[in-house]
């Protein structure tokens, strides 16, 4: 049985609280509703918005859609190797908690994305990372159902093409599947990923020159309470935009110019540049447009005040953007989905 509700407000289904509604709604807790509620949105000719926790979106305004919040759990394990295990995960099992548990396991691999809001089944979209290791490292498959028709098939990890707050969700898929479960390849034997600076220079402090995962866990949990602001207290959807990835000519260029700018070489050559830094030498930092504002810890943190609407959001974000590009000819570019307005 699924229970369809008509014109819900999801202010309390996004991060950002964000005053938008839903033409109509579902929550769903168990595998047999998913094709139940695909079949209902396609006999009432509405697309289908999938929504784990909600801490990735700015919705504006109605939503002509079913929005479809997956809360199904459990963890299934598939497999298991002399070094490693195999888990089949339900797309609604929250995240932070899931990785708690794999850690009281003796599972390791997922420490240094512990506290990242969210669902299961949202984590291969956009490829969540954190402190030196995304959910690349460790993904092996994705379940899902096909919203057109409700057919069951499983991308493999490469055909997911994994990147950089980036995957084929984002891209040809965009839109077309619900996933329905995630499969991980953990580690049985304790091994650590410390290099990311932020992440040793908070072990060294602690003298944890070799540290287990479960401190590692603890270090980023202790990190991110430090600098991201709790969502439950200062509505936000994390990062707002992403860090852009620059050719190394072009980042060197900027470095020259502009004295203290940090850049993180990447794998391919490239260059990373922190928004945060481009968004304060702005000005922007703790800079408020009525109910909405920029953090003043994290000036890649837009935060609404309550009353704040997604297209006031939008307009922030588009401010800060034209001024990033007028000061170092670079586009920023939005992270969270936005659903209901143009970008
Ligand atoms: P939602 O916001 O509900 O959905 C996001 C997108 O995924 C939507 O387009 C939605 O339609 C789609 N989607 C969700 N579930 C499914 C499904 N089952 N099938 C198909 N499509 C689906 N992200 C990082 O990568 N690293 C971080 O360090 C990080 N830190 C954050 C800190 C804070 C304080 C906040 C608020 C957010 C942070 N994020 C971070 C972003 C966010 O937590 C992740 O993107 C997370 O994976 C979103 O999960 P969700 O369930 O809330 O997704
Ligand atoms: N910085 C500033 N001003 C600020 C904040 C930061 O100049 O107000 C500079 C500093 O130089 C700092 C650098 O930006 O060293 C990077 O800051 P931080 O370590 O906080 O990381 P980030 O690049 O802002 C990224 C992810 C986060 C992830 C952290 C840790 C993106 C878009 N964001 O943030 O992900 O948790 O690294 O790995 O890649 C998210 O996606 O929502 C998110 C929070």
């Amino acid at each position: 049985m699924i229970e369809v509700r008509r014109d819900v407000s999801l202010g309390h289904y996004n991060t950002l609280a964000l005053p938008a509604s839903a033409a109509a709604f579902v929550e769903v807790s168990d595998d047999a509703g998913l094709p139940r509620a695909l079949e209902w949105a396609a006999q009432h000719e509405l697309p289908v918005l999938p929504l784990g926790e909600g801490s990735n979106v700015v919705l504006v305004g109605e939503q002509q859609a079913l929005l479809l919040r997956l809360s199904t759990s459990g963890v299934e394990e598939l497999e298991r190797g002399p070094e490693h295990v195999l888990l089949r995960v339900a797309a609604g099992q929250r995240w932070h908690p899931f990785v708690a548990w794999t850690l009281a396991q003796g599972f390791c691999g997922l420490e240094n994305l512990a506290l990242i809001p969210g669902t299961v089944g949202a984590a291969p979209i956009q490829n969540i990372g954190a402190y030196g290791v995304e959910l690349s490292h460790c993904l092996v498959a994705v379940h899902a159902l096909r919203v057109a028709d409700g057919a069951a098939l499983t991308l493999a990890a490469q055909d997911c093409r994994l990147g950089y707050r980036d995957s084929v969700f984002k891209h040809e898929l965009c839109d077309q599947l619900l996933i329905t479960a995630v499969d991980l390849r953990l580690a049985t034997r304790a091994q650590t990923h410390t290099a990311y600076p932020a992440l040793r220079d908070h072990l060294d402090a602690h003298g944890l020159g070799e540290p287990t995962p479960q401190q590692v866990f603890d270090a980023v949990v202790a990190i991110r309470r430090a600098r991201l602001p709790d969502p439950a207290r200062e509505p936000n959807a994390g990062s707002f935009f992403k860090n852009p990835v620059l050719e190394a000519a072009q980042a060197q260029a900027l470095q020259a110019r502009f004295a203290g700018l940090p850049g993180y070489p990447q794998d391919d050559g490239r260059v990373k540049l922190p928004a945060a830094w481009l968004i304060e030498h702005c000005g922007f930092k703790g800079r408020r447009r009525g109910a909405v504002r920029v953090h003043r810890e994290h000036a890649l943190v837009l935060v609404n005040d309550g009353a704040g609407r997604g297209e006031e959001l939008l307009a922030l974000a588009r401010e800060i953007a034209a001024q990033v590009a007028d000061t170092f000819a670079i586009e920023l570019e939005i992270e969270p989905r936005v659903y209901g307005a143009a970008a």
